[in-house]
């Protein structure tokens, strides 16, 4: 029943920020997925008779590359395939999954936040047992794989029915369909303390969960609505479509704009959050209160000891480099270490599993914990509810009381979406020429303290990862960030990242863009990025 099939490479099948990602007719090639698939398998050692954990977020495409998925692995010799019902799987579910059922690693069909359907995205991407993405020694070395490949073995058989739970044989192998949320709601459940969170919505503690058609659906039903009582109603969008419904699944203020126009009106809930694609991601938003992803790690990482699951204080946070410095000021004042990394949530995996880290966040929406080794939308917000039932505050008045407290980081990014790819690489390489000139230059009130080409070291591995974006900072601690975009699937994304620190309490009422003027104005003249990619304005702001 084994066949082994020749193929030849196709070009670019390289692993990004979070695995392999291309419009779906790309994807849909014969032989496409199975070379990358094959070639991750390639590189993995030792996994014969072993676990495989498989699932996606449900988008256009997914069940067709569950098949070749599970195909491919009973033929290269796994034991047993874990597939979550219908091919459903949250990034941060899939990694519960391999961690708790220890399986060798797993394979994920996603491209998050980016819209699904037949002219849409897809990806696909492997994590290793620790339940996390793979570090960049195997990425790098599956994309050299994918380009001397010559074949590929396979399963001559008939499709798994993904809709039915329980056990089925494929060739040697067993292909389990498990339930995709019970793990995982058991797992929140032990963090949180759930009877706090029941309580607080029997008081009438209004909220909106945005699932954006997309995968957290079942899971933000079965845990807000059935086990913590919150109003039917409370989840929209809640059943994951192949298209989004049309959407965009990035809850961020462009495509949840509706989110953010609701908490922020007369009489709107207290609080709204949505999920993204592939359930990772998060957008916090109290009544008046808009939260960054910056602002939500520091938030966090303050007041996790509130949650049973953290009752006994952090052991450190990571945060990645372009992320606003507001977690430093509660780290620094906790006693604890900061790490900064690299952008990409591979790169916490090392520090959560040496228990250096308890809590890591990017300013891309992502917040997580060592419960797992995704970043875990669904998780953010349950700790925010969590916390807000434990202070009985609102998040306005957390947010106010934590400027306070530590100061505020007045934070934004800037997107040129789909430049051309010439010209973005182009603008970087003058940034990093003109990199030793920048010290001691004045501009207005406003002067250099030093620039660089971020490089990072792991502290656990020793491994080494240059030119991660250059970093421009100023005397009074504000700071440009630029770097391109390692997740996008045509032209490149230049992303500008600003922030500056205010100490003062009087100061911290100001619109973001107006508190951050003159150093967007800066951003944009330095880099020249007008004349680089021809575009005065940033696509996107968050
Ligand atoms: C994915 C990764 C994140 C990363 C984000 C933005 O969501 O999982 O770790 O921060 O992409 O990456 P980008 O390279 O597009 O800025
Ligand atoms: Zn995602």
């Amino acid at each position: 029943m084994i066949l082994t099939i020749a193929t030849t490479p196709f070009e670019g099948q390289k692993p990004g920020t979070s695995g392999l990602r291309k419009r779906v007719p790309v994807f849909q090639q014969r032989h496409y997925v199975e070379n990358f698939v094959q070639s991750i398998f390639d590189c993995l050692e030792g996994f014969a008779g072993t676990t495989l954990v498989v699932g996606g977020d449900g988008r256009f495409f997914n069940r067709e590359a569950i098949q070749t998925v599970i195909r491919l692995a009973a033929a290269n010799g796994f034991g047993r395939i874990l597939v979550g019902r219908g091919g459903i799987l949250s990034t941060p579910a899939a990694s519960n999954v391999i961690r708790v059922r220890k399986a060798y690693g797993g394979i994920i069909l996603s491209a998050s936040h980016n819209p699904g359907g037949p002219d849409g995205d897809f990806g696909i991407k492997y994590n290793v047992g620790n339940g996390g993405p793979a570090p960049e020694k195997v990425t790098e070395a599956v994309f050299a794989r994918t380009r001397t490949i010559t074949e590929y073995r396979t399963l001559d058989s008939a499709d798994v029915d993904l809709d039915r739970l329980g056990e089925v044989g494929a060739g040697a192998a067993i292909v389990e369909v498990i339930d995709p949320v019970d793990d995982y709601a058991g797992l929140m459940q032990r963090l949180f303390d759930f009877d706090r969170i029941r309580g607080l919505f029997a008081s009438g503690f209004r909220m909106k969960f945005d699932a954006m058609s997309a995968v957290t659906g079942p899971y933000a039903r079965q845990i807000l609505e059935r086990m913590l009582g919150a109003p039917h109603g409370t989840v929209m969008n809640f059943t994951p479509e192949p298209d989004f419904g049309g959407h965009h699944p990035d809850p961020n203020l462009v495509h949840a704009r509706h989110l953010y126009d609701l908490a922020m009106s007369i009489d709107g809930p207290d609080f709204c959050a949505a999920s993204d694609g592939d359930g990772d991601r998060n957008l916090i938003i109290g009544n008046h209160a808009f939260v960054t992803p910056s602002d939500s790690l520091a938030m966090l990482a303050a007041n996790a000891h509130l949650a049973p699951g953290y009752a006994k204080g952090i052991a450190g946070i990571a945060r990645s480099m372009p992320t606003s410095r507001a977690a430093d000021r509660v780290a620094e004042k906790m006693g604890i270490s900061l790490y900064e990394t690299p952008t990409g949530w591979k790169f916490f995996g090392n520090l959560l599993d040496a228990g250096l880290v308890t809590i890591c966040g990017e300013e891309s929406a992502g917040t997580g914990s060592d419960h797992v080794r995704e970043k875990d939308g669904l998780w953010a917000v349950l700790l925010w509810l969590d916390i807000v039932a434990a202070r009985r505050q609102s998040v306005a008045a957390i947010q106010r009381e934590h400027w306070a407290a530590y100061g505020r980081n007045y934070y934004s990014r800037h997107d040129f979406e789909e430049v051309e790819t010439d010209g973005a690489n182009a603008l970087m390489a003058q940034l990093r020429e003109g990199l030793v000139g920048l010290k001691g230059k004045r501009f207005g009130a406003l002067e250099i303290a030093g620039a660089d080409d971020f490089a990072y070291h792991d502290p656990v591995d020793g491994s080494d990862s240059a030119h991660q974006g250059i970093r421009v900072l100023f005397e009074d601690g504000s700071r440009i960030v630029y770097r391109l975009s390692g997740t996008g699937t045509s032209g490149a994304t230049l992303r500008v990242y600003i922030e500056r620190f205010e100490p003062d309490a009087a100061a911290h009422g100001l619109e973001t863009q107006a508190a951050l003027a003159d150093l967007i104005a800066l951003g944009h003249a330095l880099a020249r990025i007008e004349h680089f990619t021809g575009r005065r304005e940033p696509s996107v702001i968050t």
